[in-house]
């Protein structure tokens, strides 16, 4: 059965660092392990920290659907978007990634958001692992673009008001119809006593803390250097922090 995983948090707190860097360990740790990932993030960035290219997002695609002189002519409207929307796979030896792009112009979308459930429902299904990057307003998880999620990462820097971000977030998904199955907190970029001074913080949050990820110069290097997080060394603690997330958490079972 498909495993799906969703990353979420406010701009900047280090959604995508975490999401490539788990990807970087399920796919090194398990050989064979087929991934799938979406960056459903409009400010998407997800294939530069996995070091893949990619040339139309979905919303690119199902922009240029809407041109009907786009279309081949005797080709049903719905046959061509699938088709678009299977251009749209980026696929690489460890993991596929399929990127939503950003908000979809106006009009109404709902025909191609319902071939867009569809088709992500049925590509997602092909995979053991689906890992979505997303942003704070979990757009397509609560217009269930996003079929489900049975694990959620809710990430927050150090800060006091990260996580009173992350309380909010986790106040929507409460809300949300979607299936979400846990829910955990990950702290970002700490130091060695960031976990006890937001301590207060996190728990009126009311979710529960897997891990942290501390503050690591080499995500800062690899980053300012545009190269891919994918690629950072197996003892960066960046790495090894992930890596103890993820064992805690037991997603790989
Ligand atoms: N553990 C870490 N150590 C050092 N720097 C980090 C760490 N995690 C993230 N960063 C830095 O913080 C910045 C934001 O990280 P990232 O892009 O992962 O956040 P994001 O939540 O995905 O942002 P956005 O909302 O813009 O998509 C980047 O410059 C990244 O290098
Ligand atoms: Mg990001």
């Amino acid at each position: 059965m498909t495993k799906y995983v969703a990353v979420a948090g406010k701009g900047g707190v280090g959604k995508t660092t975490f999401t490539a860097l788990m990807l970087r360990h399920l796919s090194k740790q398990k050989k064979g392990i087929s991934i799938l990932a979406v960056d459903a993030d409009p400010n998407a960035n997800l294939n530069e920290a996995l070091g893949l290219t990619v040339t139309a997002t979905i919303s690119d695609l199902l922009e240029q659907a809407k041109n009907p002189k786009a279309i081949p002519d005797g080709m049903p409207k719905d046959i061509f978007i699938e088709y678009k929307l299977q251009q749209s796979l980026v696929e690489s030896k460890d993991i596929d990634l399929l990127v939503m792009g950003g908000p979809q112009g106006p009009g109404c979308y709902c025909y191609p958001n319902d071939l867009l459930r569809k088709y992500l429902e049925n590509l997602g299904s092909n995979y053991d692992f689906v890992a979505v990057d997303t942003e704070a307003g979990l757009e397509h998880i609560s217009r269930r673009t996003i079929p489900h999620i049975d694990t959620m990462f809710v990430i927050s820097d150090s800060s006091a008001r990260g996580i009173r971000s992350a309380g909010r977030v986790h106040d929507l998904i409460r809300g949300m119809r979607a299936e979400v199955g846990e829910v955990y907190l990950v702290v970002t970029k700490t130091a060695d006593n960031s976990l006890e001074s937001l301590a207060d913080e996190i728990a009126q949050t009311g979710l529960k803390v897997i891990g942290d990820i501390p503050l690591d110069p080499l995500v800062v290097t690899q980053d300012l250097a545009g190269k891919a997080l994918y690629d950072l060394p197996d003892d960066a603690v960046s790495v090894q922090a992930v890596k103890k997330i993820i064992s805690r958490v037991g997603i790989l079972k």
